[in-house]
């Protein structure tokens, strides 16, 4: 995947841009918040439909305009492509078009562009909270399953939903009694589908993390994952859709009172996680800190590794934001000699001994 060109209008503080990339290492060089990350998350956008940021689609849109136009222009392994986005101040939806033709819905543009975002905040993806490993699998997946978005989506209203029953519980009881049931059931399919995603991602990323850890390091100690299910089940059973589901209508049905008392629904993918060890010490607790930053590294690596294998030996364009200066020459060796035959967008603020095939300026928004 080699993104040629992005065009961008009224993103951020970019009022105007249109740059070329090079199908090498891409380096965008400027001080402190001149647009760099900016750019980043323009071309993140084309692959994901929304931002890595917190905050809503809006809050891209230049402070004072009425819209912003982002046009991404790449090759996959077969031909030219190109994809836009325009977001309006006044409406709900965007307007998303895949080679000119209007895309109906969001997530059916995702896993046509396909990115590896690293960020200084992966770099703790080990020891902060589940969020962050759930949000790793579910961009990884959405990009290679079409399905999974759409499951996720389709979960959280349901979700949405039956924690609203159960929030009006106690002042309505008949209602919650008369319904309840019926939302559980929805989010016990829907779950145990997203569930089994996630089991079967996390088989390959544990071959791919493993891979890159001990090359890297070359430390003996052996990387493993598992999938912590709130269901209950160990990650070996989880493989196993139909028991997923009882377990998850099990859970929901005899907790009716529980669930009231804490306001919300107790179980279900969203309080999953996936635990990282390295020699079977969980990694949260017992890795150094150095560990830790090289099974994030590894991490995001094999997202790559398996978005080629899943795309015909494709890969995906790799975003890396200001990650550079926050390793070690060890592991940055590593890093830049890992990227080899792969396109490459990454920010830096000074200039360095990176071996760069094209370096873009920043500065207040324009790219020189
Ligand atoms: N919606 C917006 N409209 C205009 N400027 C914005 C908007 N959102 C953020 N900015 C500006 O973008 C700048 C940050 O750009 P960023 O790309 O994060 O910088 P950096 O080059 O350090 O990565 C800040 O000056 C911020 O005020
Ligand atoms: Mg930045």
């Amino acid at each position: 995947m080699f993104c040629r060109n992005i065009y961008i209008e009224n993103f951020r503080n970019i009022a105007l841009a249109d740059v070329d990339f090079c199908e090498g290492t891409n380096v965008l060089i400027g001080e402190n918040a001149q647009g760099k990350t900016n750019l980043l998350e323009a071309i993140y956008m084309t692959a994901l439909g929304k931002s890595f940021r917190q905050g809503t689609d809006k809050d891209v849109i230049r402070f004072g305009e009425e819209y912003c136009f982002i046009k991404n222009s790449y090759t996959d392994s077969i031909r030219d492509m190109e994809i836009s986005m325009r977001v309006f101040s006044d409406r709900r939806a965007k307007r998303v078009e895949q080679n000119k033709v209007k895309v109906a819905r969001t997530s059916e543009m995702v896993g046509c562009f396909k990115v590896v975002l690293f960020c200084p905040e992966h770099l703790s993806i080990i020891k902060d909270g589940p969020s962050m490993r759930r949000n790793f699998l579910d961009v990884a997946i959405s990009q290679i399953r079409p399905l999974y978005m759409r499951s996720l989506q389709k979960y959280a209203t349901i979700l949405k939903e039956r924690n609203a029953l159960i929030r009006d519980a106690e002042e309505n009881r008949a209602s919650f009694d008369s319904t309840v049931d019926l939302y559980s059931e929805q989010l016990a399919n829907e779950a145990a589908l997203i569930t089994l995603y996630r089991v079967k991602y996390i088989q390959k990323l544990k071959k791919y993390v493993s891979e890159c850890f001990l090359e890297m390091t070359g430390d003996r100690e052996l990387p493993e994952i598992e999938y912590i299910s709130s269901c209950k089940l160990s990650e070996e059973d989880c493989f196993d859709i139909e028991r997923c589901r009882s377990a998850y209508r099990e859970l929901y049905l005899s907790h009716h009172d529980r669930e009231i008392g804490a306001g919300s629904t107790l179980w279900g993918i969203h309080k999953d996680d996936m635990e990282i060890s390295l020699n079977g010490n969980r990694a949260r607790i017992f890795a150094s800190q150095g560990q830790q930053r090289s099974l994030s590294l590894a991490l995001k690596l094999a997202e790559g590794e398996i978005i080629k294998d899943e795309c015909g030996g494709d890969y995906p364009v790799f975003l890396f934001d200001d990650v550079l200066s926050e390793l070690d020459s060890g592991r940055r060796e590593y890093l830049l000699s890992n990227l080899h035959g792969k396109q490459v967008i990454l920010t830096c603020c000074e200039k360095n001994d990176i071996r760069a095939d094209k370096i873009i300026g920043v500065s207040n928004g324009i790219f020189t």
